[in-house]
């Protein structure tokens, strides 16, 4: 099985403004680690850098400064194309990461061939029929048939999930896997991730808004704001009892505020106010400044 270990993690964007160019830090100073068998919910608003991590995890794009790490378990490092087999993407929106000229075989079989998860057409065949079972996806034989025009949302998201798990993927990096789905079959999309990861003891990193997934289907939760980390922790701790004013406004804005912990209206922090500099560490017990590594739990 394969970890991951990010240190220091921090992005620079170079944004046009005018005629001049300025640096935009997107990532800040971000340390976690990723293990097998467990989920790390990564939260935050709109342009707090979670997707830029995510781009950063899957090598899309390349870090300013600091290191990604993926070790085997007796601590080699993975690099290269093994690199590009373990750590797999489930993207937001399911209707554009589908090739809509391409049968959902396809998509599944390509992956196992590129990555030569299976030496012959026979065994690509029942291997990706094999994968569509375990995604639910069946009857499997009239499914890898079908064109993604001819599936619904969350059918096509699970057309994602078994090509991202198809090349032996050992680390899952899902950005808003849900987001664009009806609200009636997201539960059913993630509950799915969640039977495949304990089946699979896969890494995770599940992107997110939502504060109430994020608790359900995670262990760890990291709250991000403006590419930093200001709160940390198990998803329980994290969520009943926020302490970074940040925290307590994401709760506040969520649908059910008595769910997610004693946080009151009228106790609503000054968005103007917050302090990224320091961040709440639930493992310690303890307010560190924020771009602290990560101490063991
Ligand atoms: N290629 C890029 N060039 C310049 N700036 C970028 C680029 N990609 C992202 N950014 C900027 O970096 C910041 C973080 O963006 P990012 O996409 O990581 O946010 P996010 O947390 O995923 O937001 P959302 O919840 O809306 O998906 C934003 O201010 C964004 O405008
Ligand atoms: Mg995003």
């Amino acid at each position: 099985m394969s970890s991951v270990k990010v240190t220091d993690l921090t992005k620079d964007y170079l944004i046009r403004d005018g005629l001049r160019r300025r640096r935009m830090r997107a990532v800040n100073k971000v340390s976690f680690e990723l293990t097998p068998g467990r989920t790390v919910a990564l939260v935050g608003e709109s342009g707090s850098g979670k997707s830029t991590i995510a781009k950063l995890l899957t090598r899309l794009e390349r870090p300013t400064s600091g290191t990604i790490d993926v070790l085997t378990d007796d601590g080699a490092r993975v690099a290269g194309s093994a690199y590009r087999r373990e750590v797999q993407m489930v993207f937001q929106d399911p209707f554009a990461s589908l090739n809509p000229f391409h049968s959902v075989a396809h998509h599944i079989a390509r992956p196992l061939r590129l990555h030569k998860r299976t030496q012959d057409a026979a065994s690509t065949r029942s291997e990706v029929l094999a994968m569509l079972e375990r995604v639910n996806l069946t009857p499997a034989e009239e499914m890898a048939e079908r064109r993604p025009h001819e599936l619904s949302g969350g059918q096509r998201q699970r057309v994602a999930i078994a090509r991202a798990l198809a090349p032996g993927a050992q680390v899952l990096i899902a950005d808003e896997p849900v987001s664009m789905l009806d609200v009636s079959i997201r539960l059913g999309v993630l509950n799915l991730l969640g039977r495949l990861q304990r089946e699979s003891r896969l890494a995770v990193l599940y992107i997110t808004h939502d504060l109430a997934t994020a608790r359900h289907f995670s262990d760890d939760i990291l709250v991000l704001h403006h590419g930093r980390v200001v709160e940390r922790g198990p998803a329980d701790a994290v969520i009943l009892d926020p302490h970074h004013d940040y925290t307590k406004l994401l709760a506040l804005s969520a649908p059910d505020p008595n769910r997610l912990g004693g946080v009151v209206r009228s106790t609503a922090p000054d968005r103007d106010a917050i302090d990224d500099s320091v961040c709440y560490d639930h493992h310690l017990g303890d307010w560190v400044p924020s771009g602290t590594q990560e101490v063991a739990a």
